[in-house]
């Protein structure tokens, strides 16, 4: 059984050195530091001062399309409560409008 899983390994290593001389594969990764979209929202400018100290806007830009104020509030709130994320409260319902506004399904079509 240790022996079959090693030959695996050893299979797998090769393989990806194997890809990795042939060279010709590449992939695009987002630009790092993605910034947030800009908005004439009030709470851009408060997402920007509170929701970019972690983590670039990537993080927002991956989450789904579809996704409904609730799941925004959702977001905010847990990066406060879980990551003590230092959002002053009365600016979350400015950056939950500006996220499913900008983020979500509240975008214009
Ligand atoms: C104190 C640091 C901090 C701040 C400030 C912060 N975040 Fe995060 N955020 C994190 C961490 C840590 C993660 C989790 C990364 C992981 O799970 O890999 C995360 C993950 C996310 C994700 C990815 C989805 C998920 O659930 O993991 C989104 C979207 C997000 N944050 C949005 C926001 C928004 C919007 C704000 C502003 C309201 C914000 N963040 C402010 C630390 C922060």
């Amino acid at each position: 059984m240790k022996q079959a899983l090693m030959i695996l390994t050893i299979v797998a290593s090769l393989a990806g050195a194997s890809l990795a001389a042939a060279g010709s594969k590449s992939i695009d990764l987002p630009p790092d530091g993605a910034q947030l979209k800009p908005s004439s929202l009030p709470g851009y400018a408060k997402a920007q001062a509170n929701c970019v100290a972690c983590h670039s806007a990537e993080y927002m830009q991956y989450q789904p399309a579809t996704a409904p104020r609730p799941y925004w509030d959702a977001m905010v709130k847990r990066m406060k409560v879980v990551f003590k994320a230092p959002i002053d409260d009365a600016d979350m319902p400015a950056i939950v409008d500006y996220l499913a506004k900008t983020y979500g399904n509240e975008q214009p079509k």
